[in-house]
């Protein structure tokens, strides 16, 4: 195989802004050979030689595709991830892999042909800022992890853009709000930047400054087995919003922020310097570094596409393998539990309980949606937030 046919599913914002990347001739080896969309509309403008499908299974099994690219609102990356994976297709599923962790692993689970490339899009993991701080801690620079803090709170978001779609923002459509929607990316960077929590207490506002019924604004608490403490805070109904994340080490603090990493280093270990100082109020000696983010990469979307093609063609490793995106799923889901029981939870979390939870808000749910729902694929160049500014 020389290139990889790849068919994607899903062509409203997303998909078609990925779709025209590729017809663009921006991703080496991939060509774009099908569409597909339940509403046929959404697939007009394509050339006359994508072959144009109205349903997955069509799609599937057809001929048409060695890949597909799954960009389907949230629930149906699951059925349809499943369906593509049984197939025998090559899989890039759209972020968050699931609603919820159940979901989540039903969808891992079905990768049982392991010669399929099975890929997320987790575009943020090309991010030079963000692959440098991977590199300190990995290296060992930051050393034990003591706290980290998260605030972004510049996902904002109109009511618009709740209105544009039926299934945004709404428990039946979307399974939730700003954790399900715009922080799977910065859930997906916190584990793989410090790893999973142990246990988790959060309080998640639902539809705070929106008139929708999902979580607009969040604070969670999180503990990690080495006692590491954390503090996660976002909101799409705040203006004008930061985006600022802190870790902080046995060995100084690394802060994130308008596009800079400073590393405020300690010239030694703190807790050797807090048990041997002869010293009542000294403090370790620190040195403010101003970092450069990893070179090259940074390519986004373009660069997950890129990456899923060589993984197919040369067995070139992934940025985002699928599986880690269980993850983000699962600090979503009990950033929401926690906050909906009033109580901490304990990770790994119990993910049959939170489906029935989700089952539960589903059936219960009363909400209508205003507005015209359903609009035309938006120009989403500017809803990415890509850049840590
Ligand atoms: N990686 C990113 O930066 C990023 C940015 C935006 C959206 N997304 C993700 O992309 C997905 C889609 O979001 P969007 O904003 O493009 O939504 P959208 O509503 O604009 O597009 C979804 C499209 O899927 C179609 N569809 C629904 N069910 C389908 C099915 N079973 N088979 C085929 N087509 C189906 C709809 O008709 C619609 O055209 C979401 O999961 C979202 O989280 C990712």
């Amino acid at each position: 195989m020389k290139e990889v046919r790849l068919g994607v599913i899903g062509t409203g914002g997303m998909g078609s802004a990925h779709a025209r990347n590729i017809l663009a001739g921006k991703i080496p080896h991939l060509r774009l050979t099908a569409v597909c969309d339940i509403v046929a509309a959404k697939m007009e403008g394509f050339p006359a030689d994508v072959k144009r499908f109205n349903t997955s299974t069509d799609l599937l099994t057809s001929a048409e595709v060695d890949a597909v690219l799954v960009a389907t609102p949230h629930y149906a990356h699951t059925t349809v991830g499943i369906e593509a994976l049984q197939a025998g297709k090559h899989l890039l599923v759209e972020k968050p892999i699931s609603v919820h962790k159940a979901d989540a692993q039903r969808l891992i689970d079905a990768h049982t042909d392991k010669r399929l490339v099975f890929a997320a899009m987790f575009n943020q993991r090309t991010d030079g800022y963000y692959r440098k701080v991977r590199a300190l801690i990995q290296a060992g620079e930051l050393g034990e992890l003591v706290r980290v803090n998260w605030v972004v709170t510049n996902w904002f978001r109109s009511q618009a853009y709740y209105n544009s779609g039926g299934w945004r923002a709404t428990w039946k459509g979307e399974g939730g709000g700003v954790l399900l929607n715009q922080c799977p990316h910065n859930l997906d960077l916190l584990q793989w930047l410090c790893g999973m929590p142990v246990r988790m207490r959060a309080f998640c506002n639902l539809g705070k400054r929106h008139a929708i019924e999902v979580e607009d604004e969040v604070t969670a608490y999180f503990e990690y087995a080495n006692g590491a403490t954390g503090v996660f805070i976002t909101a799409t109904g705040e203006a004008p919003g930061v985006n600022r994340l802190e870790i902080c080490g046995d060995r100084g603090r690394l802060l994130v922020e308008n596009a800079k990493i400073t590393f405020f280093r300690t010239e030694c270990s703190v807790r050797k310097f807090k048990d041997e100082s002869p010293s009542m109020f000294g403090r370790p000696e620190v040195w403010t570094a101003d970092v450069p983010p990893a070179q090259g990469g940074g390519g986004q979307h373009n660069e997950i596409l890129t990456n899923f093609a060589a993984a197919i063609l040369d067995g070139t490793p992934l940025i985002a393998p699928a599986a880690e995106g269980i993850h983000s799923v699962e600090l979503a889901n009990a950033m929401l539990l926690s906050s909906m029981t009033q109580s901490t939870i304990d990770l790994p979390m119990d993910a049959a309980r939170y489906e029935a939870h989700l089952r539960q808000l589903i059936d219960q749910s009363a909400f209508e949606k205003d507005g015209a729902c359903d609009a035309a694929p938006a120009d989403l160049s500017t809803s990415f937030n890509t850049n840590p500014n």
